[in-house]
């Protein structure tokens, strides 16, 4: 299914969040806070337009994605790529000062393991930050965002993007998912110590953080 989104994703994307994604990045780089000489993994990042926002801290980091159709959609940027699958990561345990994924973990088969999978590849003392779309906290609001995901957004996406269907899928998919607890209490299962959330655009999106016990 991502391959065949990949050619005009990121545009999609800017189309179908009104904009809201470059916030939604802006925010996953200050959660994350990276530092020069850091090495962070972007996991899930498709073209690598997630890595590229990490990128500008300095630290070194890394996309890494199973689809090589969204990994060749971003061949253009200046970032390294991995083709891996989350959920059996092509690297070492304790690689990574910090491990990241946004708006891929809802898509990933088999979310605890991929949890557990980022756990394992981070340093002792290393974190994790997670952006996801969550559930709008403010009744109303949440009761208007729906009919948009279910009935405006696969519409829009048809004038846009060069695979409509995976937007009904993308809508149907963030109805399914946990909501900011719920995701919490899974981070906290996998392993990860001080699962915290905080939501962006009242709740649309939550970004989820904890980090690996030890020094
Ligand atoms: C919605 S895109 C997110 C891309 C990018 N992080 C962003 O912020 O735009 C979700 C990505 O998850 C990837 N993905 C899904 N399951 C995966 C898995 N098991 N291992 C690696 N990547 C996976 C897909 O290939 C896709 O590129």
């Amino acid at each position: 299914m991502f391959d065949g989104v990949a050619r005009r994703y990121d545009l999609t994307n800017t189309v179908i969040s009104a904009g809201q994604d470059r916030y939604w990045r802006w925010m996953t780089r200050r959660a994350i806070a990276p530092r020069p000489g850091e090495q962070v993994l972007d996991l899930a990042a498709g073209t690598g337009v997630s890595t590229v926002e990490l990128g500008k801290s300095g630290a070194w980091c890394v996309a890494a994605d199973f689809s090589q159709g969204m990994l060749a959609a971003g061949r253009h940027r200046n970032v390294p790529m991995v083709a891996g699958d989350a959920m059996a990561l092509p690297f070492a345990d304790n690689s990574f000062d910090a491990v990241t994924i946004s708006f891929g973990l809802r898509n990933i088969a088999d979310i605890d393991l991929a949890l557990r999978e980022m756990l394992r590849v981070t340093k002792p003392g290393g974190r994790l930050v997670i952006c996801e779309f969550s559930t709008p906290v403010i009744p109303v609001f949440k009761t208007i965002y729906m009919e948009y995901l279910m009935k405006a957004l696969p519409r829009v996406a048809r004038a846009v993007s060069s695979n409509p269907d995976a937007y009904v899928y993308l809508a149907e998919s963030i109805r399914a998912w946990p909501n900011q607890r719920q995701l919490g209490r899974r981070v906290t299962q996998a392993g990860w110590s001080g699962a915290q959330w905080r939501n962006l655009s009242g709740g649309v999106v939550a970004l989820h953080r904890g980090y690996k016990l030890g020094s």
